[in-house]
């Protein structure tokens, strides 16, 4: 390798990461590919959940449904894979978030290109000698043996073939792929070209793979050619890093090492002399920290659904992880922060979005710190009582109710020599899974069938609602029963697809029209109107007539309702924009819905918002509201309209060209949705309520327009109704109600004590019957609704009327309501005493009746039971016991 340092660009070797990445990025640029930055991590295609690939971006393209961006590309690729997490930390390689250098074309070379660039790439820039490379094949693609053979000049031996399994690549089950041929590293080339293994990962490691893609896998599992033959290549940066930095792993190379040193040093132990199982643990801290910052970044957060849960997932490794290797503290924070240091020249937005990273990972932090200890906790109970198995439905409980992990369950009582019914666990799982699947919405299969033939058949249903209410169209398609239909008559159920339209079709959480469809002696009542891609679908009822194909018809849309609605959208840009405004600027839309009576708003906010901001927040809308502004609409091309600072909804699919709803000042979206003309016809906003719906996203719900006056007359006459009832002015109802409550508290307190004193008097005009036996007398009686206190002194002013040769024996129920609540009091004088009898001794037993016990001294003592319904039981006995005591 050349010794030369970075004098000249052509025999500098690249080393670091950076210098990696730049000399790829450069090296394709040079040759015609246009440098494409990085796309985001949550992808456009609900196929997969992240971005597991640098082709991912352009899949579109590949399958030819989407442009390209030009004939060549080339990016360095953000890309999340933890189809293999279990590896993670435990081979030299295995990653979750990694960086992939690719070079993509799109019809424009192929094969010979492709091969000839990776070579002259790796041994040219990279500086790899050729006896340390070995390529794979596929093993009937001739045509790249050939190329690397004859006009590369590797040796055959080196060039290794391979079935489908390992030189096949597909991105999903379904989806373009086409055979690849991969560079290989050799790390002990003098072991020979014979019987070469490139599954020994010791020896090689796989850094390039070239895909010749060239087909699409159908839903059928048939590969159809593709109209083109694309290139789509991926260099692991790390692996790479690791070979020219010469480094036994990927972890040790300066991409990854400041974390492996910071999670060393959080857990104050020395990495270069660990365990190899603490290795892997701070392997896992290391790899997962970039993976959340980058997640985070990109608008994930912890939930338990899809990528949410991905996140949530990664968080709580690291933390087990960390709890492994000894730290007990929170301690993500410092590590995204090393991780967003590391890579913020790189990905700036880490370094804008810093604060909403270190929230999200903090509060996910205390949330599982908190199921930890007391998922450990209910575990320690339950393996408590079960010796030999944790059975699967307590482990389901644990992990469905408290979330507490299954790994866990299962590490915890494998270290307690307990095993875990997985079977049980899975048979819950699956009984949950169809319970969610029974209380869902059941949808009209065919009916949907249908509706997807037709409206792939049928591209577009002109929208023309956007100004005008009443509208001419021509029936295209009507579906009944399920089945495409010629026409419909009075009293069917319909769904009608017409050429153009009036009505807004359910779309951007905005609920779609209402009104009717009519033609000359027919008309149709259209209840809901949805969008399948860009095709209008009504929802009807005929209520006169016919309707048939190709019919020319008229439109008109429930004016009332669709202001309302109009409204409710309105308000929800502006609540966007007072949310970002007043409470945090990172804030952005989750999700929405603009109904005709309400709306409702999820944004992503860690904590619930207060009282003040919630009024703070109505304030700001209502004086907008006031203020009059005018709503621009402007059509414009996606690039402008971003630039110009409208805000996208994060994850939506937009097309170039789009609409932007500007409220000069206040807030500027882009938006599909139909709005009011000026801020003033909203007339007023009023947020009904506000709460979690996930973790980290919360939701307001609110009301404009007449809604919001009839809920707050609704208010008022609650408020009214209220004044007249407590005969108090409005302004004083608060006062009064508490004053009301404070009265009704102090006169229970009365009430107990004045019955109380009844049962005293009670007890002590049964001194009169006392029974006597011999010179002596007793007393046993039930006494309800009395404490102990008082149940005491009715004892003890009973032998103080008595004498010293009698006893007393009480017991009751404080509330009668409460049989798990029984008292007991004996008293006895102080020449019962001397006969050897014990108040504590005695009442402890009579208590044993009713599954309690208790005690005291000689002369009074007292004890509970638990069974009410024994307690007449209870006092026959203490009773008996005494006339036998008496008669001794
Ligand atoms: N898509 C291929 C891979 O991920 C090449 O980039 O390996």
């Amino acid at each position: 390798m050349s010794t030369k340092q970075n004098t000249d660009k052509q025999v500098f070797t690249p080393r670091t990461g950076d210098q990696i990445r730049k000399a790829f990025i450069d090296f394709f640029a040079d040759r015609g590919h246009q440098v494409i930055p990085s796309a985001s991590l949550v992808p456009d295609d609900p196929t997969v959940l992240l971005t597991i690939a640098g082709m991912l971006p352009f899949k579109p393209v590949f399958l030819g449904k989407e442009s390209p961006p030009a004939p060549r590309a080339t990016t360095s690729q953000k890309c999340i894979r933890t189809n293999d997490i279990e590896n993670v930390g435990k081979t030299a390689r295995h990653h979750t978030f990694f960086e992939m250098l690719g070079n993509f074309s799109f019809g424009d070379y192929f094969k010979r290109e492709a091969i000839e660039w990776a070579w002259e790439l790796s041994v040219n820039v990279y500086k790899l000698d050729p006896k340390n490379l070995v390529v794979s094949v596929f093993c009937d693609d001739k045509e790249s043996e050939k190329i690397w053979r004859d006009f590369i000049g590797v040796n055959p031996k080196r060039i290794i073939k391979l079935n489908e399994k390992d030189n096949f690549w597909s991105s999903g089950v379904t989806g373009p792929c086409g055979p690849c041929s991969e560079l290989y590293y050799d790390f002990t080339p003098e072991l020979g070209d014979e019987n070469i293994d490139l599954e020994d990962d010791k020896r090689f490691i796989e850094f390039y793979n070239l895909v010749f893609m060239q087909y699409n896998c159908n839903n059928e599992g048939v590969l159809v050619p593709l109209d083109n033959c694309n290139i789509d290549t991926g260099l692991g940066l790390e692996r790479m890093a690791q070979i020219l930095q010469n480094k036994p792993n990927n972890y040790e190379t300066d991409l990854i090492y400041p974390l492996i040193e910071k999670a060393s040093s959080l857990a104050g132990v020395d990495y270069k002399n660990l365990d190899s199982e603490s290795i892997v643990s701070i392997k896992v801290i290391a790899d997962h920290s970039r993976a959340v910052i980058h997640l985070i970044s990109d608008g994930v957060t912890v939930s338990n659904l899809g990528r949410g849960y991905i996140l949530r997932r990664l968080l709580r490794r690291m933390i087990r992880h960390g709890r492994l290797i000894g730290i007990h503290n929170p301690f993500l924070k410092s590590m995204g922060c090393v991780a967003i240091d590391l890579m913020k020249h790189i990905y700036p937005q880490l370094e804008n979005k810093k604060s909403l990273i270190i929230k999200e990972l903090e509060l996910e932090e205390v949330r599982f710190l908190q199921t930890l200890e007391r998922g450990e906790k209910l575990l320690d109970e339950i393996i408590g009582n079960k010796k030999s198995e944790i059975s699967g439905k307590d482990a389901f409980e644990l992990y469905d109710t408290y979330g507490f992990p299954l790994e866990l369950t299962k590490e915890i009582a494998d270290e307690r020599g307990i095993k875990v019914d997985m079977e049980g666990f899975n048979d819950e799982m699956k009984r949950q899974k169809s319970r969610a699947k029974e209380a869902s919405i059941p949808i009209d299969m065919t009916e949907m069938k249908e509706i997807e033939k037709v409206t792939s058949e049928f591209s577009e249903t002109i929208f023309d609602g956007y100004n005008c209410l009443i509208g001419k169209s021509r029936i295209i398609a009507i579906i009944s029963d399920g089945t495409t239909v010629d026409n419909a008559s009075e009293g069917e159920n319909i769904q009608i697809v017409l050429d153009r339209t009036t009505f807004f079709g359910e779309s951007g959480g905005q609920i779609g029209d209402k009104g009717i469809i009519f033609g000359d002696n027919s008309m149709a009542i259209v209840n809901s109107v949805k969008r399948e891609k860009n095709v209008f679908v009504h929802s009807a009822k005929v209520q006169e007539g016919k309707l048939f194909i190709d019919k020319i018809v008229n439109t008109k849309v429930d004016q009332h309702l669709r202001e309302c609605a109009q409204a409710n959208h309105t308000a929800t840009h502006l609540l966007q924009s007072a949310l970002k405004s007043l409470i945090d600027s990172d804030i952005s839309q989750k999700g929405s819905l603009v109904a005709f009576d309400r709306l409702r708003f999820d944004f992503n906010y860690s904590e619930a918002l207060t009282n003040n901001q919630l009024s703070d927040i109505e304030h700001l809308i209502n004086q907008w509201i006031v203020e009059d502004h005018s709503l621009i609409v402007k059509i414009m091309p996606i690039e402008k309209a971003l630039k110009i600072g409208a805000l996208a909804m994060f994850g939506e699919k937009y097309g170039d060209v789009v609409r932007v709803v500007d409220i000069p000042g206040v807030s500027m979206e882009l938006c599909g949705g139909t709005h009011i003309k000026k801020t003033s016809d909203l007339s007023i906003f009023k947020i009904i309520s506000e709460s979690g719906v996930a973790s980290g996203i919360r939701r307001i719900e609110a009301v404009s327009g007449l809604a919001a006056i009839e809920y707050l007359n609704q208010r008022d006459r609650i408020v009214s109704s209220l004044s007249n009832y407590l005969k108090a002015p409005q302004s004083e109802i608060y006062d009064r109600v508490i004053s009301l409550q404070n009265e009704v508290k102090s006169s229970e307190k009365e009430l107990i004590s004045l019955k109380r004193q009844l049962a005293i008097t009670k007890v002590l005009s049964l001194a009169s019957q006392a029974r006597l036996v011999g010179d002596r007398t007793f007393v046993v009686q039930r006494l309800d609704c009395v404490d102990s206190s008082a149940l005491q002194k009715a004892a003890q002013e009973l032998i103080n009327q008595l004498g010293t040769r009698s006893a007393v024996v009480l017991g009751g129920l404080p509330n009668p309501n409460d049989l798990n609540k029984v008292i007991f009091v004996a008293a006895f004088g102080q020449e019962i005493i001397s006969h050897g009898l014990h108040a504590g001794k005695f009442i402890s037993q009579v208590a044993g009746y009713c599954g309690g016990g208790g005690g005291g001294k000689p002369n009074i003592a007292q004890a509970g039971g638990r069974n009410g319904d024994l307690l007449n039981n209870a006092l026959q006995e203490a009773e008996r016991e005494i006339e036998k005591d008496f008669s001794r």
